[in-house]
């Protein structure tokens, strides 16, 4: 074996590093769990994940975003305006749409967000009318390039002048668009009216992850559940703080009919419709098998006020009022609310983080002295199981079993890896989640960190991707302090984006999203859990960054590698303490051309290769390993 190292090395530089497992005696018995971190990010959940198809459905807005009848377009030359009705559709839903024509066939037309992704598939939909029509309404969805009409469907009115009444329809398109610039319209024959119709809530859906009403994109929920996800952090971020007084994301606007949902002006420039509320996270949770991890409201707004502790109470009350809309009995008045709703069977909350970030923006002092630890004493008298975190590992609270927090961090590709034995310096007695990471701009000769006043990354570039598994790997051999990691943002909308880089990217082609290079590295390591890390003999470290574990799912040793800035191929020679001469083992190995993310066609650059190593006569794995690689080994065993 040796000599074979010798040998080879005469010809080919190379690096040999022996690593021998032992089989008991690590850190921790309960491996990282690696999840999601999701807000409304720049149309990331209203023209993202969630999959409502019309923009602007029911011209929400709020004092920061007034209504706007933009993107809808007369059809027929009927006039739009928006209208304050004296008998709104519902205190929710205030304006709405009136469309004034006395003859020809009149209506209304929606782009979609950037588009819309037409198959021959069933898309539900529905609309609200008041107004006097004896007749159809015609809705289309058609191609705007080519004019041609894709599908359509006439709905029967039952629209009067009295109130407002909901019509259903289910358009089956009879031809797939050959591209995503389409259109939606609804039109009626406006000699059958008054000269005008009101409308609003006009929805479209295609079909749904788990065709669950109101639901997620397929695509995009696909390509979580490739990651194998175990827990979802909702809902955010900043988009939970808010700006500025009374907007902050109040869980109790975001619950039942789509017609009782408020907007809310949320913090990333667009008023947020809440279709995506509380109750659809939690489906999002049960579909792809991940714990919530519920963020609440936490008494600071993003740009600067912070409720004093004399008048914190109703904000600790809102909170335990949303945990017992989820977590209450159908006797209590929140667990009846939600059975109201259709949802008697309660769910679970494990984890609850308390604000986010709360360190920033001018927030820190009064988290620190009160805010968290009000919130976290009452959530705790309550539910005593929850593990209570704070947004923020700056400040030392008190170190009690149910005492959490969120570390973030976001930096440059040098510096993650300068961090890899950061986790085992840590002596904070938390249980530590790190709830967003992303290598964000390259590194700088002078080294150092994030430079926020400078250009990040558009995309995720492999460097930075090698650089966080090395900073992953840190923490999974620190799995007893360090129990989750989810990179951030998650989501990327290519037709708006503003926060890079982002993990996945999309529009509204849904044949064409694009997982970065970090996706692949998640989805290596988290389908390898380590459910208990184990020793290693003399380890030695950069350029190759490894841990090593035991998966009481799979029965398999595993040893997770990064090599990171090697002048030379690395030569592994890797034992197990009890798997002998014989024992195959698989070897996944991630590589990428240095400095890119995605190639010109938009697609993914890494290369996965699959090889099958048989351990020697001492049990040894040998196989080699290039720079800037991230692997997995796993043995049977
Ligand atoms: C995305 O976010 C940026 C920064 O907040 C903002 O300027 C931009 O308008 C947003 N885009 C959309 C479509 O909301
Ligand atoms: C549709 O095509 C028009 C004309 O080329 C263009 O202005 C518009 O941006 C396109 N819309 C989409 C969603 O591609
Ligand atoms: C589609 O219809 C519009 C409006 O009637 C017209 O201006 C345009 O020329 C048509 N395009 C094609 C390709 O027929
Ligand atoms: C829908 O109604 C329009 C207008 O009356 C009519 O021209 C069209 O044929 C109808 N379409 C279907 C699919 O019934
Ligand atoms: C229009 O208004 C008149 C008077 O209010 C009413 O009688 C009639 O039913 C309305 N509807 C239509 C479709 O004309
Ligand atoms: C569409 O409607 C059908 C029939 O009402 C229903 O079974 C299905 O769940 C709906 N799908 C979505 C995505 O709303
Ligand atoms: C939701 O709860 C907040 C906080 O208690 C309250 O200010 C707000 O008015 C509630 N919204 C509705 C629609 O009841
Ligand atoms: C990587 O190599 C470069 C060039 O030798 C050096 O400047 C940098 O500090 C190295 N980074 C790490 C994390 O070792
Ligand atoms: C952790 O502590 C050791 C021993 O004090 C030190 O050598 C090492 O640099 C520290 N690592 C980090 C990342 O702080
Ligand atoms: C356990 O953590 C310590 C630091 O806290 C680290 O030095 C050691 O390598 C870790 N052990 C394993 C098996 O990962
Ligand atoms: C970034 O810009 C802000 C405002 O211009 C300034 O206060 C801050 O010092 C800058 N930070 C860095 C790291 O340059
Ligand atoms: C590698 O093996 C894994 C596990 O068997 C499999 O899921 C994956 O598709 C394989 N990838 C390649 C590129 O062969």
């Amino acid at each position: 074996m040796r000599s074979f190292i010798v040998g080879l090395s005469a010809l080919v530089a190379v690096k040999a590093l022996d690593v021998k497992v032992g089989n008991a005696g690590g850190n921790s018995t309960s491996g990282l769990q690696y999840g999601v971190m999701f807000e409304d990010i720049n149309q990331s959940g209203d023209g993202g994940i969630y999959a409502e198809l019309i923009r602007n459905r029911a011209f929400q807005g709020s004092k920061v975003h007034p209504s706007v009848i933009d993107p809808w377009t007369a059809v027929g030359g009927a006039q739009l305006s928006l209208q304050t009705l004296s008998q709104p559709l519902s205190v929710a839903l205030p304006t709405s749409l009136k469309v004034a024509a006395s003859s020809g066939r009149v209506g209304i037309a929606n782009p979609g967000y950037w588009g819309f992704d037409i198959k021959m598939k069933s898309y539900n939909g529905s609309f609200w009318v008041k107004g006097a029509y004896n007749g159809a309404f015609t809705v289309s969805l058609s191609n705007y390039l080519s004019n041609q009409t894709l599908g359509t469907v006439n709905v029967t009115s039952k629209s009067t002048g009295n109130d407002w009444t909901e019509h259903s329809y289910i358009l089956t398109p009879n031809i797939a668009a050959p591209n995503v610039n389409n259109t939606f319209s609804i039109t009626y024959d406006a000699s059958s009216t008054n000269g005008s119709l009101n409308f609003n809530l006009i929805s479209l859906f295609p079909p749904t992850y788990n065709n669950r009403p109101n639901g997620m994109r397929i695509d995009l929920m696909e390509a979580l559940a490739g990651l194998h996800p175990s827990f979802l952090r909702f809902p955010g971020g900043n988009n939970l703080e808010g700006d500025d007084p009374p907007y902050y994301l109040k869980w109790n606007e975001t619950i039942g009919p789509l017609k009782d949902r408020y907007g809310y002006p949320g913090t990333w420039s667009y008023e947020n419709t809440n279709g995506l509320g509380l109750v659809e996270y939690l489906h999002w949770c049960d579909d792809l098998n991940m714990e919530p991890v519920l963020a609440v409201w936490a008494g600071f707004y993003l740009n600067g006020p912070v409720i004093p502790a004399d008048q914190l109470q109703p904000y600790i009350d809102d909170a335990l009022n949303e945990l017992e809309f989820i977590m209450g009995s159908t006797e209590t008045k929140y667990g009846a609310l939600r059975a109201s709703l259709g949802y008697p069977d309660p769910w679970t909350i494990k984890y609850v983080e308390v604000g986010n970030e709360d360190n920033l923006g001018g927030g820190g002092s009064s988290y620190e002295s009160y805010r968290f630890q009000i919130f976290k004493d009452a959530i705790n008298s309550k539910y005593p199981d929850i593990l209570v975190m704070a947004s923020t590992a700056d400040y030392n609270f008190a170190e009690t079993e149910n005492a959490g927090e969120d570390y973030h961090e976001y930096t440059r590709p040098d510096y993650f890896v300068g961090q890899f034995g950061f986790f085992d310096n840590f002596t904070r007695g938390f249980k530590t989640m790190i709830g967003e990471y992303a290598a964000v701009q390259p590194n700088i000769p002078q080294g150092g960190g994030v430079d926020w006043n400078a250009t990040r990354w558009a995309f995720p570039m492999w460097i930075g991707t090698v650089a966080e598994a090395v900073f992953l790997i840190g923490a999974e051999r620190n799995a007893d302090k360090i129990f989750g990691a989810a990179y951030a943002p998650t989501f990327q909308n290519l037709n708006s984006y503003q926060w890079t880089p982002d993990l996945i990217s999309y529009s509204a082609d849904t044949s064409s999203d694009v997982l970065s290079t970090s996706y692949h590295m998640i989805q290596l390591l988290s389908a390898h859990r380590i459910s208990q890390t184990l020793p290693m003999s003399t380890p030695e470290f950069d350029p190759v960054y490894y841990v090593a574990g035991y998966s009481n799912s799979s029965n398999s040793y595993l040893l997770k590698t990064a090599v990171y800035n090697s002048t030379e191929t690395v030569h592994m020679s890797v034992t197990f303490e009890g798997v002998s001469d014989g024992a195959e083992g698989l070897l996944t190995i991630l590589s990428a051309p240095n400095g890119v993310s995605y190639n010109d066609a938009g697609s993914n650059v890494v290369t996965t290769r699959n090889i099958t190593v048989t351990a020697d006569s001492g049990g040894c794995f040998a196989f080699e390993l290039p720079d800037l690689s991230i692997s997995v080994l796993e043995v049977n065993g």
